[in-house]
């Protein structure tokens, strides 16, 4: 659809619709316009006329007129149920939905086949950083050997007030609920959900591997505390949720959780709603992007880079997906690329023994106790870590060293 304006239905019009159609409305070269946009919610108060609103989705899908779906909800199941329909019905569409991309991935990458459209969805990883089209095309003849990076945008915000203002992490989070970083549920993002299904999907494009979100540790920052961040300061270390995705021989290791990290790397500067994504190659070694990873404007500006590519007729390649496929069409299963069988130097802060008991210490280098607190630095066996991975129950702060 060259040089033609572009007629887009929009599912969403949240924080990030908002600001789809902000920068749209700015964007001097994009010829676009948004023809309806469907919501849930009938009670809300909305900036624009109620005529531009639909609560029924069938308005935009069964229009025959619309160039791009563009879908920015929250409710999952709800996307993928609209997101399919489209791609059904011969409709190119661009997606935000990390969690619902990453749980359908398979499907979706045969809808994308079958039905010859196209999905995009630079949005949904790394907020205003080109990284997904980049990996999957700069990085094409690249020896890649490992992606590391800070993904989730509220928890960068918070570690960084908990840092540099000595502040609660609930009130700061609260802040970045206020401004449209988190999740509509906050858990996805303090668990690491959020940046697993982040870098689930970094994976395919960098490495050509499809995990499923349950084969992913997540460790999150939910129990971290001030004590944690002065124990990091002391060592002039900073706390980050860092994702990572690495090639180690013909094996992966895809795991988030927080990390210790020294002035060495860009990643130590990246702070508030900041994402970085290092990429090392054999060749090119250390590269890293980084960008406003969550926010309205910076998330609702890759949505309109996504809608711009379409109008040259952009899709995945999915080049690497496709290496490992045989040409049968079908993914193979990642499970035997993935390594989670080794051993992870840690900090772990408890308050009781019994509150570790199913991790498999191979080795304490420093075990302190107070009449609060008790930390160990151990090596540990990364498997027994899945034992801590989304129990809300769990007290227990565990950090990579
Ligand atoms: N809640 C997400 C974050 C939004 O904080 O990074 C952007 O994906």
């Amino acid at each position: 659809m060259p040089n033609k304006k572009i007629s887009i239905g929009l599912f969403g019009f949240g924080c990030v619709g908002q600001g789809l159609y902000d920068v749209l409305n700015e964007s001097q070269g994009l010829q676009a316009s948004i023809e309806k946009i469907c919501v849930r919610d009938k009670s809300k108060k909305r900036r624009l006329d109620a005529g531009r609103f639909t609560y029924d989705k069938k308005d935009i899908l069964n229009r025959k007129d619309l160039d791009v779906v563009v879908e920015l909800i929250s409710d999952t199941d709800a996307a993928f149920e609209i997101v399919s329909t489209a791609m059904k019905n011969g409709v190119n569409v661009v997606s935000a939905s990390k969690e619902m991309l990453a749980k359908n991935f398979a499907e979706l990458f045969k809808l994308q086949q079958q039905h010859k459209v196209s999905l995009i969805y630079e949005g949904s990883v790394g907020g205003s950083i080109p990284i997904l089209r980049n990996l999957e095309e700069y990085y094409d003849n690249e020896l890649l050997q490992n992606v590391r990076a800070i993904l989730n945008g509220t928890c960068n915000y918070i570690v960084t007030r908990m840092e540099l203002e000595g502040k609660d992490y609930g009130e700061i989070l609260k802040d970045a609920q206020a401004n449209g970083f988190a999740e509509a549920d906050p858990w996805l993002d303090v668990s690491g959900c959020d940046a697993k299904y982040k870098i689930l999907l970094i994976s395919v494009h960098a490495f050509g591997i499809l995990l499923k979100p349950d084969q992913i540790l997540n460790l999150g920052i939910q129990n971290i505390r001030y004590e944690d961040i002065l124990y990091a300061k002391e060592k002039n270390l900073r706390i980050k949720l860092i994702s990572r995705s690495e090639k180690i021989g013909d094996k992966y290791r895809v795991f988030v959780m927080p990390h210790f990290i020294d002035k060495s790397t860009e990643l130590f500067n990246v702070m508030y709603e900041y994402n970085a994504v290092e990429v090392e190659g054999a060749f090119s070694c250390k590269q890293t992007f980084t960008g406003k990873g969550a926010g309205s404007h910076p998330t609702g500006s890759a949505v309109l880079s996504d809608i711009s590519a379409l109008t040259y007729n952009y899709r995945y390649g999915y080049k690497k997906l496709k290496k490992f496929m045989n040409g049968n069409g079908i993914i193979p299963d990642a499970t035997k690329s993935l390594d989670i069988d080794f051993n992870i130097k840690v900090y772990v802060r408890f308050s009781n023994k019994s509150e570790i008991e199913k991790l498999e210490i191979v080795s304490i280098e420093e075990e302190y106790k107070s009449a609060k607190n008790n930390y160990i630095i151990a090596t540990v066996n990364f498997k027994s870590l899945f034992h801590f991975c989304g129990n809300k129950d769990s007290k227990v702060f565990i950090c990579a060293i």
